[in-house]
């Protein structure tokens, strides 16, 4: 059977992931979470102290982002591929509230986005690929067979992040994690590079009142759709 490319974009939070992976998994495609190689840029830009300091120092970031190796390696016992940051694994750092804090100014820097966009595509060459991002459906592959937009409202979004962040034992409030979340939202759709947007081609998909096994019933028949006619 012929294979397709999935666009997942959207929103912090709408459960993009989540989504992307039932759908990798149902389909036997391979789950790529573009978000985490951002992320792990952003550790690496912290722990350099080029950012979360007072002042940061893009250039500097800039100039050793040849140094920067980032791999996903599959896990088996989750279930999905884990990011490495230059051989350390590094799926626990990239989650926590400070690495969202700082991430989106991460993700307007040029140089990032052209090397992980490369990356990407790379990723993609030979379809049966399900990319979750901001920028999959409009920049990486803007030529997917299926593209989704996800949307849920800020209130919803902020009480999924909040729960999970509690679970593993995070201390932070509900507050906190709103802001992070209307913050994100802002810089990631009003950037220079890459903004988020919706493709002219994307299916938008608001799930503010949708059970998770609702949403999966109806994606994957949207992909079996499109995979049938091909
Ligand atoms: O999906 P996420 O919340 O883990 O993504 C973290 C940040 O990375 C998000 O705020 C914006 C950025 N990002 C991006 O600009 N482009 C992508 N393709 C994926 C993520």
């Amino acid at each position: 059977m012929r294979k397709i490319t999935i666009a997942i974009d959207g929103y912090s939070s709408t459960g993009k992931s989540t989504i992307a992976k039932q759908l990798a998994k149902a389909l036997g495609y391979i789950y790529v979470d573009t978000g985490a190689m951002y992320r792990a840029v952003t550790l690496f830009a912290m722990r350099s102290e080029f950012i979360g300091t007072e002042s940061s120092n893009i250039e500097a970031l800039v100039k050793l982002l040849p140094k920067i190796n980032l791999k996903f390696v599959y896990n088996e016992t989750v279930g999905f591929a884990e990011m490495y940051l230059n051989n350390e694994n590094v799926e626990k750092e990239i989650r926590t509230l400070e690495v969202s804090r700082n991430v989106s100014q991460i993700a307007t820097i040029e140089e990032v986005r052209y090397k992980l966009v490369e990356m990407q595509k790379k990723m993609g060459q030979e379809k049966g690929i399900v990319m979750d991002g901001r920028d999959i459906g409009t920049v990486v592959f803007p030529e997917a067979e299926l593209k989704l937009f996800m949307t849920a409202s800020a209130e919803k979004r902020a009480t999924r992040r909040y729960k999970e962040l509690l679970d593993k034992g995070d201390d932070v409030t509900f507050e906190e994690v709103l802001k992070n979340v209307e913050q994100r939202d802002y810089i990631d759709s009003h950037r220079e590079f890459s903004p988020l947007k919706l493709a002219d081609d994307a299916i938008e998909f608001d799930n503010s009142d949708m059970g998770l096994e609702e949403q999966f019933e109806r994606i994957l028949g949207y992909a079996q759709r499109v995979i049938n006619k091909l």
